[in-house]
């Protein structure tokens, strides 16, 4: 039986998702069904289809109390929505159901397992809640929730864990049927430290100075088993942060890929280091091995997943013929809120993107089934242009799949390249456009939404570096109406960002400051 609240959001979604047409939409990225979307849940296969949950506020633009939406999908890129699955009906989630994974146990049954929020106390404006994690069971469609939830709490952790921030667990089944979760959690464990002071005249000459510091370890990500999906406990620490990726870690992913052990996480409050970790709250990825001894991760390697500005709170899935697939949020919590609370939705996800490793870095790929959706090839050799902006005839368009290969070469002895800037321009009118740029001397690449309609002085604007190969840098460009994400050199780099230009807008152009060469092919991405 389902309980009112949940009764409530599945009537209220499909009466308001008529007031949203199709062309509002982006057309092959999921976006909420009605009012406010975050981090894709439960992404996994169940019955021969791919289910994408995902946390929902329905009643709203902003985030509110959280239900999960429920969508499906034979190829990642036609989605139906499902009723919403989960809402806050139960004293343990009254304040949320947050983030976490799904998976098809061997009688068919789908089960998903959830972080429950409830509020123990307001503190000045922060409110702090516990979190516990809880199963629930279903069909694909309706879910009953276990009985004896919550099945992880506060009490279950190693003694310096935080019991406000215990969340998003990612749960798998082992060979031998053994079930189990991966979840983010925050250490507050506290280091005594002695310092000696050698100028202080104590009768053995050192003054022995106490000082307490807290040292917090911050976020880690924990290990849980259980044999029958109800009755779970702490195996052991897979990862700690150790302060040097942000605070909190959220919404952790873990495989094997290409012979390497991959960690996926989302840190909160990250600080920059070069043109790495630039977006405050942003996702990592940390490619190494496990030691065998400790059961620890061993990073032998860690890199911004996403070099753009919306992108966050990654699930991965495995599809049928080997493939790790990788879908996120495509906002950023920073810059999430500014929109009015008049329209009838937000957020999105980020097109799903094939995963490997490749000499030490994590590479980046569309689906391959987004071939399926080109049309209308248009393509254009060795383009020369010096000092001006053209447009090519058939370019244009804001469902757009578009290759470009930019010589970069030096052409003298000093070093010189031909040109100092070359950049691409779209969803582009006489006021507006979105820009990808390159400058070579720096080996730099810039994505600027600063002309894209916003009104508000917030970050437009993000770099990475990017070098030619072979003299040549290769630029993928997916655009879906109200996103761009712009794959480099075969998806070593991926920059994604959304922008709200009105989709009226769809030019496409091609700037030089010097002399470029370039050569590019267009489709059309068919919707529907
Ligand atoms: C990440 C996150 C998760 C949490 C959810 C709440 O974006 O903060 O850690 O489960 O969003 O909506």
């Amino acid at each position: 039986m389902s309980s009112q609240a949940l009764r409530d959001a599945r009537r209220y979604e499909e009466v308001y998702e008529k007031m949203i047409l199709p062309e509002e939409r982006p057309a092959f990225h999921l976006s909420s069904r009605v009012g406010w979307m975050n981090d894709p849940n439960g992404f996994s296969r169940y019955k021969g289809e791919y289910h994408l949950f995902y946390q929902y506020h329905p009643y709203d633009s902003h985030w509110g109390p959280m239900h999960w939406g429920h969508a499906v999908s034979k190829d990642l890129l036609h989605w139906k929505y499902l009723p919403a699955a989960l809402a806050p009906d139960m004293p343990y989630d009254r304040d949320g159901c947050f983030s976490g994974g799904a998976l098809e146990m061997k009688d068919g049954t789908q089960m998903l397992m959830y972080t429950g929020v409830s509020k123990e106390m307001t503190v000045g404006d922060r409110n702090l809640e516990v979190q516990t994690q809880c199963v629930a069971f279903g069909d694909g469609e309706d879910y009953t929730k276990y009985e004896g939830n919550p099945v992880l709490v506060f009490e279950d952790l190693p003694e310096e864990c935080s019991r406000y921030d215990f969340r998003d667990p990612r749960i798998w089944q082992e060979e031998d049927g053994t079930y189990k979760a991966a979840a983010v959690s925050y250490s507050l464990r506290k280091q005594k430290e002695v310092l000696h002071d050698r100028n202080s005249d104590n009768s053995d000459g050192l003054l022995a100075t106490t000082m307490i510091r807290e040292e917090e370890e911050g976020g880690q990500i924990l290990l849980f088993s259980s044999k029958d999906s109800y009755h779970w406990k702490f195996e052991r620490k897979l990862a700690v942060n150790g302060y040097r990726l942000g605070r909190m870690w959220e919404c952790p992913d873990l495989f094997e890929l290409d012979g390497k052990q991959v960690i996926l996480a989302s840190a909160m409050d990250m600080l920059p280091d070069g043109l790495e970790y630039h977006n405050g709250n942003g996702t990592f990825c940390l490619i190494g091995e496990y030691d065998p001894e400790t059961g620890r991760f061993r990073s032998e390697a860690d890199q911004s997943v996403d070099y753009g500005i919306d992108f966050y709170a990654e699930q991965t899935v495995l599809a049928p013929d080997g493939r790790r697939i990788m879908i996120a949020w495509m906002q950023n919590w920073d810059t999430c809120n500014l929109h009015t609370k008049s329209i009838p939705w937000f957020g999105q996800m980020t097109l799903p993107r094939e995963l490997s490793v490749k000499d030490g870095r994590l590479y980046q790929w569309p689906i391959r089934e987004l071939l399926s959706l080109r049309r209308d090839k248009v393509s254009f050799e060795n383009v020369c242009i010096k000092d001006e902006e053209i447009e090519l005839d058939g370019i244009r368009g804001r469902l757009v799949d578009m290759e470009l290969e930019l010589k970069v070469e030096e052409d003298d002895e000093e070093g010189h390249y031909p040109f100092t800037k070359f950049a691409i321009h779209f969803a582009r009118d006489y006021r507006h456009h979105t820009g990808i740029s390159y400058r070579p001397a720096e080996s730099t690449l810039k994505v600027d939404r600063k002309f894209s309609g916003s009104r508000r002085a917030i970050i437009h604007q993000r770099r990475a570096y990017a070098e030619p190969k072979d003299g040549v840098l290769k630029l993928r460009i997916i655009l879906d109406r109200f996103s761009a994400e712009v794959f480099v050199n075969d998806g070593e780099k991926v920059m994604t960002i959304t922008l709200f230009t009105d989709v009226r807008a769809d030019g496409i152009s091609f700037f030089v400051d010097g002399e470029a060469e370039f050569s590019v092919t267009k489709y059309r991405l068919q919707e529907g």
